[in-house]
């Protein structure tokens, strides 16, 4: 089935859907992005997502074309024009269309707004059942990483090189200490069942999954701490996990040489991704 794309207030097929290639997301990777999970046909955790688009947007100083209401009609129809019940709308932001120049075009050059659903089986998960392998690898990176930029050359490369050495993806190491995933927040959990989570800064995004998962943290009573960790001290944990919009919680089982937990998925990591599951799904909308 063909998907129906939406682009700068249209509505069209996806062999229809084009962008200029003088689109400044094209020529110098100058946008944001991102994604919101779909299930039953409804948004997950959107109120961060949309949020977090807004700051994106602000600390760039680039204009959202749509207000809170118009942002969110345009999910919700994106969901029913595709017929979606589960996976992931990706949105895309750029600084519009202009002459290729370092400097930014003129204010109001207007910006380009892209979304499109891609489907995928958020539920049923065989990474969430039988849990990952990570490889350690530098984070080379920019200095912004709380932005979320459509710059991601440096994690496909890194998710490339941890796939040749054999692990699913990369857990990336900063100054001794472990910022995220290529893609998604990393955790532990320590041998005294304390979740260990880095802190915001401006070295890692603020996941809104991770947000979540702190919040139904507290609700359990389980303790965590919001700090930097080690890679000595991810693999002697008890058990590590990811967190991300369309991965929920998935285990970590393997980084680099040492096998997590035995190799099986902890129980903490699959409370968390249940509690993530039962209750953002009934808070969907
Ligand atoms: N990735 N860290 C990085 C670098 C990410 O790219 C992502 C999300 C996360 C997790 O954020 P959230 O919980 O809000 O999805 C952390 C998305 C899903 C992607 O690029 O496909």
């Amino acid at each position: 089935m063909t998907r129906i794309i939406y682009i700068n207030g249209e509505w069209l097929p996806e062999s229809e859907a084009k962008v200029s290639v003088f689109d400044r997301g094209f020529l110098m990777a100058d946008g944001i992005y991102e994604v919101t999970c779909v299930l039953d046909g409804k948004l997950v955790d959107y109120a961060g997502h949309a949020a977090r688009l807004q700051r994106s947007a602000r600390e760039l100083g680039m204009v959202l074309p749509l207000d809170e209401d118009g942002l969110l009609a345009v999910h919700r129809e994106i969901v029913a024009r595709n017929g979606m019940d589960q996976g992931m709308i990706y949105l895309q932001l750029t600084r519009g269309v202009a002459d290729r120049d370092f400097a930014y075009p003129p204010a109001g050059t207007p910006p380009t707004l892209v979304l499109f659903t891609q489907a995928k089986n958020v539920l049923e998960n065989r990474a969430a059942e039988e849990g990952i392998a990570v490889a350690l690898l530098p984070d080379l990176r920019w200095g912004r990483r709380d932005i979320k930029t459509i710059q991601l050359l440096y994690p496909c490369m890194a998710k490339m090189e941890a796939k040749e050495r054999g692990a699913d993806d990369a857990w990336l190491v900063e100054d001794g200490h472990v910022t995220e995933s290529s893609a998604a927040t990393s955790h532990i959990v320590t041998a005294d069942d304390v979740l260990v989570t880095r802190d915001l800064s401006h070295a890692l995004l603020p996941g809104i999954t991770r947000a979540s998962v702190l919040e139904l943290a507290a609700e359990h009573g389980i303790r965590v701490e919001e700090r930097p960790f080690t890679p000595a001290e991810a693999v002697a944990a008890r058990e590590a996990f990811i967190t991300s919009a369309t991965n929920f919680v998935v285990p970590v089982v393997r980084i680099d040489g040492a096998v997590i937990g035995g190799g099986k998925p902890g129980a903490l990591t699959r409370d968390l991704r249940r509690y993530y599951i039962e209750t953002r799904r009934a808070a969907a909308i």
